[in-house]
């Protein structure tokens, strides 16, 4: 055999063993990048994330309203309705608005309350579009448990 063609067999197993190499040590890290993030998180670009939040929200969406009450969160039904599915139902339950009865400017401090302690978001315009619907079906209890009694007829105790 020739130099020549020991030098070219080399250089083949050389390149075959490099490239062997290669694809182990890629199949290596990819484990162990599975393995510490399987659903692949990093590798979907974030639109796609959006997509599915908003898909969420979608379904929200396609709720049910019935006898005036949103079934999905037991909201109910009015102007912004969505708006508040939107934002105020991510973080918390529903219940933590229908459970709390405040006039607009109550509404305001919960929610500059929890914007700043909460990492709720900047609601932008629709802060008060949402502050509206709140005041409007959750505003502060007028009544007690009754109305006060009228007309009583008292009787003396003997
Ligand atoms: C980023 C998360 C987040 C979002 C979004 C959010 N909240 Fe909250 N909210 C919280 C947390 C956390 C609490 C405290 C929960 C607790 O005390 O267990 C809270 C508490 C509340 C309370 C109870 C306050 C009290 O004084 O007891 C109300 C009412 C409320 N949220 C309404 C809303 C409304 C209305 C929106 C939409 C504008 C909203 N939340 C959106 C995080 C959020």
């Amino acid at each position: 055999m020739s130099d020549e063609k020991i030098l070219s067999i080399v250089k083949k197993i050389y390149r075959f063993t490099l490239s062997v190499f290669i694809i182990i040590f890629t199949l290596f890290l990819s484990t162990i990048y599975y393995y510490n993030d399987p659903t692949l998180s990093l590798l979907i670009p974030k639109e796609e994330k959006n997509i599915t939040s908003s898909k969420s929200v979608q379904q929200k969406n396609a709720g049910i309203i019935q006898d005036g009450i949103h079934l999905e969160t037991g909201l109910i039904e009015g102007e912004g309705l969505m708006l508040v599915v939107q934002n105020c139902t991510s973080c918390h339950s529903a219940k933590m608005i229908t459970q709390n009865r405040a006039n607009k400017e109550g509404w305001r401090s919960m929610i500059k309350w929890m914007q700043q302690t909460q990492n709720l978001w900047d609601l932008g315009e629709n802060e008060e579009k949402i502050i509206d619907y709140l005041s409007t079906n959750y505003p502060p209890q007028k009544k007690g448990r009754r109305a006060t009694l009228t007309n009583i007829e008292w009787y003396n105790l003997d």
